[in-house]
């Protein structure tokens, strides 16, 4: 199939979310912190879509906003996240009530975490758990929630899973119990997945072992992806598409070959040129170069590009008008924020012979 096909087939298919201009603030009684700025993306059935940046740029801000969780601790949403379930159905997740909520939570759109006991009872068998979870949103009998309980785990790695079935989470390794956490999440069979930095915590093969499982089970579930991360390693292993983000907005959204063969934002190059897999394609010894300075702790108010005050490509123009989202040219899908991608982009092509396909595991 080409690519041009390809885009074809995907435009054809209803988005299983569609998010537009979400942003998220956090009142105090005098106070307004916006973290999270005209937000907008979608995903398409079946694909993966890595979300990016360094911390504290609004990766679980994000997250946490399109469940509505991010409310319990004070943020105040506004936008609009339509959400399209595998039956057609499409309703906006900002405009459901409490009850309509928890039909979706855990049922038709599921979230993973680093830190899996905060997802699991530690006083209650990991079995019991997932039983619980199936029992919660279908209707099936306990004798058949218990079978597929089993067949989750055995999906998931876990050796053994009759006899782990009655285990507490504290029984299990950290990986282990990310597996468990996975089997949870998948048992009312997701339309969307929410990870954010499911394997951070993990060593590197355990790591990968992880990420295996996930990519296996999403094709045989079709189900969507939102890949939360801030280890580009992770994101050409596994994404579709990319969405960078900065300060609380996305600048630069591409599909993940274009993204590392030929970024458009001077910030994404930087992550780009960061990775040690790319520095030690350049060659040994030459030290990996760094983007100035860290992640401004508040942003609002900022006049101009808010990547500006740590960009060397920076203009007076930069420093006062904020660049928009935009696509890069009109053929193409990729979209950047910068008002001077065009420019940057072509000296940047001939600075990054390195980054090849391949170079980086990324397959043509
Ligand atoms: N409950 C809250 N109240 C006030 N500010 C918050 C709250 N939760 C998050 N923030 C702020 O929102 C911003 C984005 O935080 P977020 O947790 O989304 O970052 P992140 O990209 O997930 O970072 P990391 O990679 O470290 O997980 C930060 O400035 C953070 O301090
Ligand atoms: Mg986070």
């Amino acid at each position: 199939m080409n690519d041009h096909f390809k885009i074809y087939e995907h435009s054809r298919q209803r988005n299983v979310l569609d998010v537009r201009n979400l942003s998220v603030a956090f009142t105090g009684r005098k106070t307004k912190k916006t973290v999270l700025s005209d937000v907008s993306f979608s995903i398409r059935p079946g694909e993966t879509v890595a979300l990016v940046g360094e911390s504290g740029s609004g990766k679980s801000v994000t997250a946490l906003s399109l469940l509505r969780l991010i409310e319990r601790s004070g943020g105040v949403i506004s936008g609009a996240t339509y959400f399209t379930d595998n039956d057609g159905q499409t309703v906006d997740i900002l405009a459901q009530d409490e009850k309509e909520l928890r039909a979706i939570r855990g049922n038709k759109i599921s979230m993973i975490f680093q830190e899996p006991m905060t997802s699991l009872n530690p006083v209650l068998s990991v079995g019991f758990q997932i039983t619980e979870a199936i029992l919660a949103h279908r209707d099936v009998s306990a004798e058949e929630a218990k079978r597929e309980a089993i067949d989750l785990l055995h999906k998931v790695e876990i050796p053994d899973p009759e006899r782990r079935f009655g285990d507490y989470p504290q029984q299990f390794s950290g990986g282990m119990r990310q597996r468990v956490m996975i089997a949870m999440a998948l048992a009312c069979k997701p339309s969307l997945l929410i990870a954010d930095e499911p394997t951070t915590a993990l060593d590197v093969t355990t790591q990968a072992r992880i990420l295996d499982i996930i990519q296996r089970l999403k094709e045989e579930m079709n189900m969507a992806v939102l890949f939360i991360t801030h280890d580009l390693g992770i994101v050409s292993e596994i994404a579709d598409r990319v969405m960078v983000m900065y300060c609380g907005s996305i600048i630069e959204k591409a599909d993940t070959r274009n993204l590392f063969n030929a970024p458009s934002h001077p910030y994404t190059s930087g992550l780009i040129l960061s990775m040690p897999a790319v520095g030690s394609a350049r060659g040994k010894g030459v030290p990996l170069p760094a983007i100035p300075g860290t992640v401004p702790a508040v942003w609002q108010g900022a006049r101009g590009c808010t990547f500006s005050p740590r960009c060397s490509y920076a203009i007076e123009r930069c420093r006062h008008e904020t660049p928009l989202l935009q696509r890069r040219n009109p053929h193409s899908f990729v979209e950047v924020a910068c008002h001077r991608a065009a420019e940057i982009r072509s000296m940047l092509g001939s600075l990054l012979p390195w980054v090849e396909a391949g170079e980086l595991g990324i397959t043509a």
